[in-house]
Order: C-alpha cells, then structure tokens, then sequence
C-alpha cells in the first residue's frame, strides 16, 4: 500500500454516499451508492503512476486491462481498446478512485469521437422495445383512457384512478410533434458548464432538455444558453424554492417565464407525495395563463427503463433524471450531446469544479465510487451513440 493508503481508506469508509450532482431525482433518504469495497483492494493492483519525463514503457498487454495504464499505447491502439475496456470496468464490482476515473476520461477525451449510426440505431431498438419512449414516456389520453388505475413508479403497491379531472389535464398524445429531432442538447447542471461558453452550441440544437429548473438567464447564458423545450421539475424543489407554490407563487411564475413555451415536466405518479405538488403545478400555471406546458412522466415507462439499467448494471434505488431524459433523448433524436455531466471535484486538469453550474458550492472532497449511471453514459460516448462534451466549447 502507497503511503497515505490508511488514511485514503479511511475516507472512503466513511464516505457511503454519492449523489448524481447534475440532476438529481427525489428520493427517501437512503444512501444510493454503497461503497463496495475498501480502499486496500484497489491499491494492490493499481498500475504505478509514470513519473513526469519518463520514457513511455509499453507494459505487457493483459486482456482484462481497463485502459488505465493504456496510455502508454499508441494512440489508435488505445482508442480501439477503449469499448472493451469500459465493458469490462462496468463489470467489475471493485471501485476505483476519482484520479482513475480522470485519467481514464482523459483518455477518452483524447480518442476522436465517430458518430455510429448503426449502434445508435440498435441501441434505439432495444430502448424502443422495451420502454418506447416515443410512444409511453409521458401520460396521454391515448396511452391512459379514463377509468385507467395507474400504478405508482416506485411505490409501485398503490394505484390512482384517472378520473376525467386528471384525464383532462393530460395531452391528448404524445406531444412532440418534431420527432425524430436531428440534433438534441441534454444539458445537465454541472459546475463544468461554468465558463465553457457551449451556449451558443446549445442553442443551435433543435431541442433542449434541460433539468430542474435550472438558470438560464444572466451571466449564465454564455455558458448554457437560453433555449429550452423540456425542463424536469421535481416536486422538492416546489416545496424548498417556491413554498409549495403559495407566498412564492409569482417568484415561481417569474423563474418559469424565462423556459418560453417549454414543457415542464413532473414525476407526478412516482410517489404518491408527488401527485398532490405536481397538480398544483398543473393548475398554478394553467390559472395564470402561463405559456408552458405541464407534462406527467408515465410511471410505467420509468418502471421499465429503470429495469432495462438494471440489466446493465445500473442497481440504483432509482434513475436520476439525468439518465431518464437522456434515454428519451436517444429515442427521440438523432443526435444527442450531452452538456454538464461532470461528477467529479475537479477537471483533469485539477482545478475544482463546484457542484452546479449556478452555485459556488464544492463537492465534498475525497474518494467517491464512479456512479454506475456515469459509466454507461461513458460507454454510450465511447460507442458513438452520443456524445458527452468534457470541457469548454470551440467558438465557431
Ligand atoms: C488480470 O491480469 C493480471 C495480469 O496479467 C492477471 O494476473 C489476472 O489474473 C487477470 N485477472 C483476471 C480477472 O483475468
Ligand atoms: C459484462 O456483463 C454483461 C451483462 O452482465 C455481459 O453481457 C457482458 O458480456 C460482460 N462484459 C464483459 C467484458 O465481461
Ligand atoms: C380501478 O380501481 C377501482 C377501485 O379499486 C375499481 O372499482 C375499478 O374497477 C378499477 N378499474 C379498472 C379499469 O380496473
Ligand atoms: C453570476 O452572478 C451570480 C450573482 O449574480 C454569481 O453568484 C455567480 O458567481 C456569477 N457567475 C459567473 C459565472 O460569473
Ligand atoms: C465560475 O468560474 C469563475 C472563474 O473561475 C469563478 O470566479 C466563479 O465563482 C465560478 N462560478 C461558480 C458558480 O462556480
């Protein structure tokens, strides 16, 4: 064990809980990310860091390597590697540090990045077989006759009946009425987007998702631009930023003025402690005339997209937003870029990244377990699915 190694154990021993920071969902309070294992493991069988200047060695090549010491590979070589050796990371229960995780992105930030319009359309086909998103990601009045007794996303034992009071809150289809979109933004809410001037880029997608109401507004637009088609809304965030939609009503219409004709969408039938917020939400902007447009995600397809992770190994207690929108978003369109997924304290190269693009809070330092979700979006870019963008913007 490397000097230091006690302490780092130490750390991560205490450290039981990791939140997707870009976009996170409600849930009960109930640690989401178990660490796996202690430190030790990792460090018996790390690669030895390659001390500045040293001449570039080529170690034996092993076949369960996982590219973390393949950066002593010439550059095509390491690139081709890459798929196998994220399928082969996902696999594998024990963890990793965050310095891994970074050099390993570093990594892939240096392969060129290939659209690969055969993958993205058998990946759509699974998505499309199993959850349908097109189809069954929000509640319609076609997918939900009246009388319908939908079942709860996670508190899956109890049912609401869709009475004509509901039923006539829904749409009467799907709404999106550009589909296929060609290209799609996902901009989650990381401290990367800070100073990354991608606003522009955002803004020339053809739609924009965009999670938990987040500022767009202000010094903030280089960064993540203004336009926006979907924004989700959690129902806490009605409650600790608006108080439940009474004394802070008008400051809630204000915030949710600047998204233009944008649809909101809520979780209303995940918990039933959803339902009641997101109604209000429904009527709250319906009464002032708003502009926007209130969506329900269908608890059913989130039960399903939730199991179709599951075979992927994502085990989570429950999706985060993030990897909710930008499943639709693959279904969707036909090419997805993904902006402010960055869970990690820092950048590559070392400066710290706060948690959200909007406020100046660190993420706690230490060792946190890669979230698995971070993984399989990792894999979708390394298989030219979609694309993340890792740091600032080119200005055209
Ligand atoms: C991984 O590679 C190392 C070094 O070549 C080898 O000792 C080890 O048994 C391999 N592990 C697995 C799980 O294949
Ligand atoms: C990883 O696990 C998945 C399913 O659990 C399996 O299909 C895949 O072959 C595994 N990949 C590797 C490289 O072991
Ligand atoms: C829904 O549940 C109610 C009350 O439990 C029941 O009376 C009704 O028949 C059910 N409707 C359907 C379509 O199953
Ligand atoms: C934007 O302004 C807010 C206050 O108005 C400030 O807290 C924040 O740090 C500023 N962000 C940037 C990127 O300058
Ligand atoms: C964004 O970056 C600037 C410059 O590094 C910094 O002054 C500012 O506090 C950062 N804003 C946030 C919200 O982290």
């Amino acid at each position: 064990m490397r000097p230091g190694g006690a302490l780092l154990a130490l750390l991560a021993s205490l450290l039981l809980l990791l939140r997707l920071l870009w976009c996170s969902t409600d849930a009960p309070a109930r640690p989401r990310f178990l660490v796996e294992e202690s430190r030790e493991a990792i460090h018996g069988t790390r690669a030895a860091p390659r001390t500045p200047g040293s001449p570039p060695t080529r170690p034996p090549r092993t076949t369960n390597s996982t590219y973390l010491n393949e950066k002593f590979l010439p550059l095509t070589e390491r690139c081709q590697n890459l798929q196998a050796g994220l399928e082969t990371l996902s696999n594998k229960t024990r963890k990793y540090s965050e310095d891994d995780y970074l050099q390993i992105i570093t990594n892939i930030q240096s392969c060129p990045w290939k659209q690969q319009a055969e993958e993205h359309e058998k990946f759509r086909v699974k998505l499309a077989s199993c959850c349908d998103a097109v189809q069954n990601f929000i509640v319609s009045q076609n997918n939900t006759p009246v009388g319908t007794n939908l079942s709860y996303e996670v508190e899956s034992k109890s049912e609401i009946q869709i009475r004509e009071n509901i039923f006539d809150m829904l749409p009467v289809t799907q709404p999106f009425v550009g589909y296929p979109y060609n290209q799609c933004a996902v901009v989650g809410n990381g401290g990367i987007l800070n100073q990354s001037l991608c606003g522009a880029e955002i803004d020339k997608s053809d739609f924009v998702f965009r999670c938990n109401l987040p500022p767009t507004t202000g010094n903030v637009t280089n960064d993540v631009g203004t336009k926006t088609n979907l924004v989700t809304l959690n129902p806490s965030i009605i409650r600790l930023r608006y108080g439940n939609l009474k004394e802070k009503k008008a400051v809630f219409l204000e915030d949710v003025a600047t998204y233009g004709d944008a649809f909101v969408l809520l979780p209303a039938f995940s918990f039933r402690a959803n339902t009641a917020a997101s109604f209000k939400v429904y009527y709250t902007l319906k009464e002032s005339k708003a502009r926007q447009r209130v969506l329900f995600f269908h608890p059913k397809y989130l039960k399903n997209l939730a199991l179709f992770w599951r075979t992927k190994g994502v085990t989570e207690y429950r999706l985060s937003s993030g990897l909710m929108i930008t499943s639709v978003a693959v279904e969707l369109c036909e090419n997805v870029k993904l902006y402010g997924f960055w869970p990690f304290s820092k950048t590559g190269e070392n400066t710290p990244v706060s948690h959200h693009y909007y406020d100046n809070k660190l993420p706690k330092r230490g060792f946190h377990e890669m979230p698995k979700e971070y993984r399989q979006i990792l894999q979708l870019h390394v298989k030219g699915i979609l694309r993340l963008q890792f740091s600032r913007c080119e200005i055209a």
